[in-house]
């Protein structure tokens, strides 16, 4: 064995991890921005080290990245096997050190269970750290792997908070904060994907935190299946966060001779408040998105049939659709459920990927043509993971669904799941993709998902693997096809899909006040770029719930702006509003999608506030969503702004008509204004924020 470096220094675009190595183990003890280049390492780790207590191991075992029992390492382990005469006790010695331009790779053996496991990180140029983990299996027996992490992440001790995220489906990515204390708070998905919980996302925070102030980390775990995330806290006080695939007992088997590599784990560091975490990970999800579009081609308006007409399509309904959508400025016309061979409701066709002969006895073309005419692109939904019992393909091949055999075959909405391990599957199912977008111009497809995945026995893992390499298939054949991952809004969310697809279907929900706070959540992860966002009708399909066209209209502009509603059921003047409010997301869409994104107000008291900027010009979003207390709510202020530069600021118009009543002087506000980055930074500005579903537009230019 060559011997040990005593520590480990990795730094790269901003970022620094030392790791001392001299207890034989890999004892991380910086993670965060750079050091000074003489800091003395020894020095670093000393004043961290606690003396031995009482109740601990005689050696105390230091909390490294892969922490085991077999040791003496009190937290959980990071992972568990299983041998042919039962559970297998690990006890890994690191053995070497690979530094490379490619990253970092710990290599570690158990000579007893002739076991070797890797973990490598990587410092992307997002400034994300990645982390996976690797198992090879050097015995002549099978081992069957119950959980390795791709990621276990001792943390600082200032890491008193976490933020996690909960949901259901209609209402993604609720935030809670809670100090994490003693005992394990824990996450995890069972239905097959990351699911509408949320738990493959959190944020690890200081008591001070807060935008631009105080620690954080912010982590995820880059898998399209089930996962499991772990936060424990010991005795000690110390902590620690677990990052895994969750895996059924038998789902992973290594033969003799074979390995098995973790998804990818992504985590940030910030010394400066949460918003470092934020844009870190925007930048990750705009490096990996697909060449096609280029991350920076603008984000066309949508229009989708969806909310519009539901199943009630027919030529004539839907080209008056692209007409109406057209004359208020839609790009792109996305014909939703309810085109293909026998779909009138949600209890048939799936896997039947042909046009329906009746709704379109000459096919897709005619309508194709007729949106193109009108100088908008094609988009077309598809679900091609499922298939109804009641379809053709069904009848063909029942046993290409996910089953037990002579089992009864439960379904959710009416539908089972394809098996895609089958290879069979995979390959019709890229024959009736290839049929579509080779015999027509579609410029996206909205992949949609809408139900767990039972009875998987044991399946996730291969699934969700082969759900990428039918993806990939795609990708390659049809590069400038962009890709909608959807999951009944945001039920499969995560960074691997988003390497194979430009944007994600953040919610089913459109009410706007609910949408507020779901992206909310996705945006301290993800960019607007890539957050589909839309206008939907009034009163809301879910909530029921009435709100005017204009804050509709202004909140759907802050994401990947669509409509999901008839432009034909609107009045004259909401028609007119939303057409405005489109005029200004195409002429702002480049500072909203590739401008760095400020948080101004984060809910609390209904108030929520966002500031795209770019280093010459900024968009605002305040949007209050109760009625406030107070008259007057505090100023809002406008972070990160230059103190010396100015600033030109405008109030966008449209302006929500009862708000506008109150405001203060309308012909200073109408003019716009010039102000010093320094009081828009400090003073701020006083807006009429009193009544709910009011929002405000405000640009600022750099003069
Ligand atoms: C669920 C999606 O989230 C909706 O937007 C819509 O596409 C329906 N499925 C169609 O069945």
């Amino acid at each position: 064995m060559e011997s040990l470096p005593s520590f480990v220094r990795y730094e790269q675009h901003g970022i620094c991890l030392v790791f001392d190595l001299r207890r034989g183990a890999t004892e991380l003890v910086h993670a965060g921005g750079p050091l000074p280049a003489c800091e003395d390492l020894t020095s670093l780790s000393y004043a961290m080290r606690r003396g031995r207590h009482a109740s601990q191991a005689d050696q105390p075992v230091p909390h490294s990245i892969i922490p085991h029992a077999g040791w003496g390492d009190d937290f959980a382990s990071s992972v568990v096997l299983q041998g042919q005469s039962g559970p297998l006790t690990l006890r890994l010695t690191l053995e070497a050190v690979e530094q490379t331009s490619q990253g970092l790779r710990f290599i570690h053996c158990d000579a007893v269970n002739g076991l070797g496991i890797e973990i490598a990180w990587q410092i992307q140029g997002s400034g994300l750290v990645q982390s996976q983990t690797t198992i090879v299996n050097k015995t002549s027996e099978a081992i069957h792997v119950l959980e390795l992490a791709s990621l276990a992440l001792p943390l600082p001790s200032w890491a008193s908070h976490a933020v996690r995220y909960s949901g259901r489906w209609a209402s993604e990515m609720q935030q809670r904060r809670n100090p994490i204390e003693q005992g394990e708070a824990g996450g995890a998905s069972f239905g097959g994907r990351p699911g509408f919980g949320g738990s493959n996302w959190i944020r690890i925070e200081s008591a001070d935190a807060g935008q631009q102030q105080g620690q954080a980390i912010g982590a995820h775990l880059a898998w399209s299946g089930d996962h499991r995330l772990r936060l424990i806290r010991n005795a000690d006080g110390d902590a620690m966060l677990l990052l895994a695939a969750r895996l059924d007992p038998g789902e992973i088997t290594l033969a003799p001779g074979t390995n098995f590599t973790t998804p990818c784990a992504l985590f940030a560091l910030s010394e400066s408040g949460i918003e470092p975490i934020r844009l870190a990970f925007h930048r990750e999800a705009l490096a990996r998105t697909s060449p096609k579009p280029a991350p920076e081609a603008p984000r066309k308006v949508h229009i989708n049939s969806w909310e519009a007409l539901g199943f009630d399509q027919s030529m004539p309904k839907l080209t008056a659709l692209a007409d109406n959508a057209a004359a208020i400025g839609v790009e792109r016309f996305v014909l939703d459920d309810g085109w293909f061979l026998g779909r009138r409701n949600d209890a048939t066709s799936l896997g039947d990927w042909t046009p329906d002969p009746i709704l379109f006895p000459d096919g897709l073309v005619p309508l194709i043509r007729h949106v193109q005419s009108l100088s908008m692109d094609f988009g077309l939904w598809v679900e091609p993971e499922m298939v109804s019992p009641d379809s053709l393909l069904y009848r063909e091949h029942p046993d290409w669904c996910l089953h037990l055999p002579g089992q009864p075959r439960p379904t959710q909405r009416n539908q089972l799941v394809l098996d895609l391990t089958q290879r069979p599957v995979v390959d019709y199912l890229f024959g009736q993709i290839d049929a579509l977008l080779g015999n027509h111009h579609i410029a996206y497809l909205k992949w949609d998902h809408n139900r767990e995945l039972f009875p998987l026995a044991g399946k996730g893992h291969d699934q969700a693997q082969a759900l990428y390499g039918l993806l990939d298939r795609i990708r390659a054949a049809y590069p400038q096809v962009e890709i909608e991952t959807c999951a009944s809004g945001g039920g499969r969310v995560d960074f691997e899909i988003l390497k194979r697809c430009n944007r994600f279907w953040a919610s089913d929900n459109n009410d706007a006040i609910e949408r507020l706070r779901i992206n909310a959540g996705w945006f301290d992860f993800l960019p607007l770029a890539m957050t589909g966002n839309h206008v939907g009708p009034s009163p809301n399909p879910i909530t029921g719930r009435r709100l005017s066209m204009d804050f509709r209209a202004k909140v759907s502009m802050f994401g990947h702006m669509g409509v999901e509603a008839d432009p034909a059921a609107m009045t004259t003047d909401e028609r007119s509003n939303l057409s405005a409010h489109i005029l200004l997301y195409k002429e702002w869409r480049d500072v909203l999608h590739f401008g760095t994104l400020s948080q101004l107000a984060d809910g609390r008291d209904g108030l929520f506030g966002w500031l795209a900027m770019t280093p010459s010009k900024g968009l605002a979003l305040i949007a209050q969503t109760i009625q406030s207390d107070p008259y007057d709510l505090p100023h809002v202020l406008f972070p990160g702004l230059s103190h010396d530069a100015n600033y030109r600021m405008r109030l966008l118009r449209p302006w929500p008509e009862r708000a506008a009543k109150a405001l203060a002087q309308p012909d200073f506000w109408g003019k716009g204004t010039v102000m010093s980055g320094r009081s828009l930074t400090l003073s701020g500005i006083s807006l009429p924020l009193s009544q709910p579903a009011t929002a405000w537009l405000v640009s600022l230019e750099r003069i």
